[in-house]
């Protein structure tokens, strides 16, 4: 089935069988492998990507279901000259240890600070009680993304 999406900002479109979920389209058509796979049934948050500005799990929807939309993979939030704010911080914090969730807490707290740069300590929870670490703890990570909260009052898209 063909399909057709803005992939982090550049139009993608290819033959796409419609029972292939959005995760493995990116991971194996696509090779953005920086979506992780970890649960493949909506428990993990691993997989965790921004489509039309929303946090959804990659696992869970459809290739075919992206169709006109615009998806933001981790590898979209990252610039070739420098660490994000929300990269810097969590680095900052040591919010990440074998890293195999960081995909999806950066792409959930990056939907999340986008929409609410003022969010709470409880909010940052809530919003990342879907996503999780097997490594850290969470706290260095609750704490980075309240770091990173000034830069996105700042612009737009860090
Ligand atoms: S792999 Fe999608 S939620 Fe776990
Ligand atoms: S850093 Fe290893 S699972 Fe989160």
């Amino acid at each position: 089935m063909r399909v057709m999406f803005l992939l982090n900002g550049n139009p993608v479109e290819g033959d796409i069988e419609p029972r292939m979920h959005l995760a493995d389209c990116l991971r194996d058509e696509l090779r953005l492998t920086g979506t992780h796979l970890g649960c493949e049934h909506g428990v993990c948050g691993a997989c965790t990507v921004i489509v039309d500005g929303a946090a959804v799990r990659s696992c869970l929807i459809l290739a075919v279901q992206a169709e006109g939309s615009s998806v933001v993979t981790v590898e979209g939030l990252s610039t070739e000259e420098a660490l994000t704010p929300l990269q810097t911080a969590f680095r900052k914090h040591h919010a990440l240890q074998c890293g195999f969730c960081t995909p999806g807490m950066l792409t959930t707290a990056h939907a999340l600070l986008t929409d609410e740069p003022d969010a709470d300590a409880d909010r940052i929870r809530s919003a990342l009680s879907g996503n999780l670490c097997r490594c850290t703890g969470y706290v260095p990570i609750i704490e980075a993304v309240l770091e990173a909260r000034a830069a996105y009052r700042k612009t737009e898209k860090p």
